[in-house]
């Protein structure tokens, strides 16, 4: 394997990483909306938890899904594509298949991220769309997904 801008068990131990904080965050986050969603309105609970969104968006949320993606991209185009002399089409058939049913996962993860980011703008306008319980059980599906990327990219099936 060539040198590369850092070493690839460096790069997947990073990328590692950055999934825990990113997934961790969509875990937080449906249950602060829980909350806010029983809280009264204007009430200290609601600001509280409001103000706490806010952060674990900016400081967590928003860093880890930017590594995560780049450190992924990385991985995929300094360890896995050998040769990008060849044209892309012949790059992306040869991608393999559990990493483009890992991708498939991993982009409905980062749609629900953006659902949560947008009814986030929604409950700090005060539209509270959904009920607690709704969040509650929302809550679960970063961790389902979680579970099947993770054996997808440790057990690497052949698809
Ligand atoms: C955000 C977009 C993502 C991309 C582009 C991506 C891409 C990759 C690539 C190319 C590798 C290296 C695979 C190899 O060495 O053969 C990898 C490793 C890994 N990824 Fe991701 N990934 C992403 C998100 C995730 C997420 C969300 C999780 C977990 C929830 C995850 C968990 C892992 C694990 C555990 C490894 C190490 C597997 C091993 O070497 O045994 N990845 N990823």
């Amino acid at each position: 394997m060539q040198p590369h801008l850092i070493s690839y068990d460096l790069a997947r131990g990073l990328h590692i990483i950055a999934v825990m904080a990113w997934v961790a965050g969509l875990l937080i986050l449906p249950r602060y909306y829980a909350h806010i969603s029983g809280s009264q309105r204007g009430g200290e609970l609601e600001q509280t938890l409001l103000a706490a969104s806010k952060k674990l968006t900016a400081i967590i949320l928003t860093p880890s899904i930017i590594l995560a993606w780049a450190l992924g991209i990385f991985l995929f185009a300094t360890y896995l594509v050998s040769d990008w002399e060849r044209p892309l089409p012949e790059i992306a058939a040869a991608a393999p298949h559990w990493l483009l049913v890992k991708l498939i996962f991993v982009l409905g993860l980062s749609g629900y991220h953006g659902f949560l980011l947008a009814e986030g703008r929604r409950l700090a306008a005060g539209e509270r769309r959904h009920s607690g319980r709704f969040w509650r059980i929302m809550g679960e599906v970063p961790f389902l997904v979680a579970i099947v990327v993770v054996l997808l990219a440790t057990t690497k099936p052949d698809l």
